[in-house]
């Protein structure tokens, strides 16, 4: 399946709309990293080449495994845009350099796509942390620089220490159910050419059709999805999710298609995750079928809780 691209701020290589991301919620058995790898394979061989990891994921284990995955793909997976980021404690000058080394060589490549700080730490200045991105990317060693997790006034910020270099990403928590930290954000992006990249856009399964009759939410899902399946939540987010299910019946869609074409008519780039190859299949059979535009936004109204 062919996957667009759009260009990003910076003059980095066209970016794809929709990609995969490895953060594999930090299980890293063995069986799971087979899993993971059979998941990033299915992944390439169907035509997905945005690959989004960091070095805080399975502690440089998402990674190694994307290497050496790609690595074993057809010309060496060097059509892959590889995405990684910086963590959060490591965004002091010299450490930034250090970290994105230890990226390449765990990918075994000479470069990256784009190289993210992952997200923004109060006690070391944008001041320090941003030039030194940008460094790397004049070097050669980044196609393109962004951030992750920013608010607008830490966007605006990272703005004015830039000399030449453009900040092309702002990768944020945004679906359906999950919008406050996106929508303020939104509007500084557009204005300044910046692309939101959407992380958790099926809310871990919710907006796929997970968990609506009665399954269990397993303890790690729970932990790292936030406010997502908090008992106070909960029933409300699961009979909106039941609705959308019911108006993808209707509309004959796949429910993912509607949580991945409203980030997507937004002018958002969403990153879903996959535990497994079959759900790959899944969303991208989902990302093939754009619905209506007034079906998705009887979807945007029934997540808000406009619709009865
Ligand atoms: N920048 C950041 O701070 C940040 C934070 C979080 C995530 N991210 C990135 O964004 C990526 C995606 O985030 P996410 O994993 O939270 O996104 P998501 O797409 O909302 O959730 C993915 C999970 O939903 C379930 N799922 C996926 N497809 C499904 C389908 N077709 N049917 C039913 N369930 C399905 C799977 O759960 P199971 O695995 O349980 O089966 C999968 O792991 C991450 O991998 C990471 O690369 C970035």
């Amino acid at each position: 399946m062919a996957i667009d691209t759009i260009p990003i701020a910076g003059g980095g290589r066209p970016h794809p709309v929709v990609g995969l991301g490895l953060w594999a919620l930090g299980r890293w058995t063995p069986p799971d990293e087979a899993r993971t790898k059979a998941t990033i394979a299915r992944a390439y061989e169907r035509g997905v080449r945005w690959f989004d990891t960091a070095e805080v994921y399975g502690g440089g284990r998402s990674e190694r495994l994307l290497g050496e995955v790609l690595h074993r793909a057809v010309g060496g997976g060097a059509d892959a845009y590889v995405v990684s980021k910086v963590s959060w404690e490591h965004l002091r000058p010299a450490q930034v350099r250090a970290s994105l080394i230890g990226t390449l060589e765990r990918l075994a490549r000479r470069s990256v796509d784009l190289y993210l700080v992952h997200a923004p730490d109060t006690r070391v200045p944008l001041s320090e942390t941003i030039p030194a991105l940008e460094t790397l990317w004049k070097e050669g060693k980044v196609g393109a620089i962004g951030v992750s997790n920013f608010s607008a006034d830490e966007l605006e910020e990272a703005g004015r220490h830039l000399s030449g270099g453009r900040i092309a990403v702002n990768q944020v928590r945004y679906n359906l159910f999950d919008r406050e930290e996106a929508e303020p954000v939104l509007e500084v992006c557009r204005r300044n050419g910046i692309l939101v990249e959407a992380y958790t856009p099926l809310a871990r399964g919710l907006l796929a059709g997970r968990y609506l009759d009665g399954r269990r939410v397993p303890a790690d899902v729970q932990r790292f999805a936030r406010r997502l399946f908090d008992p106070d939540r909960r029933a409300t987010l699961v009979a909106r999710a039941r609705a959308i299910r019911e108006l993808a019946r209707t509309a004959r869609v796949p429910m993912a298609s509607i949580a991945l074409h409203w980030l997507r008519e937004q002018g958002v780039a969403p990153v879903f995750g996959a535990g497994r190859p079959e759900q790959v299949d899944e969303n991208l059979a989902a990302w093939a079928v754009r619905p209506p535009a007034r079906v998705l936004a009887e979807a945007d109204a029934i997540a808000r809780g406009d619709r009865a």
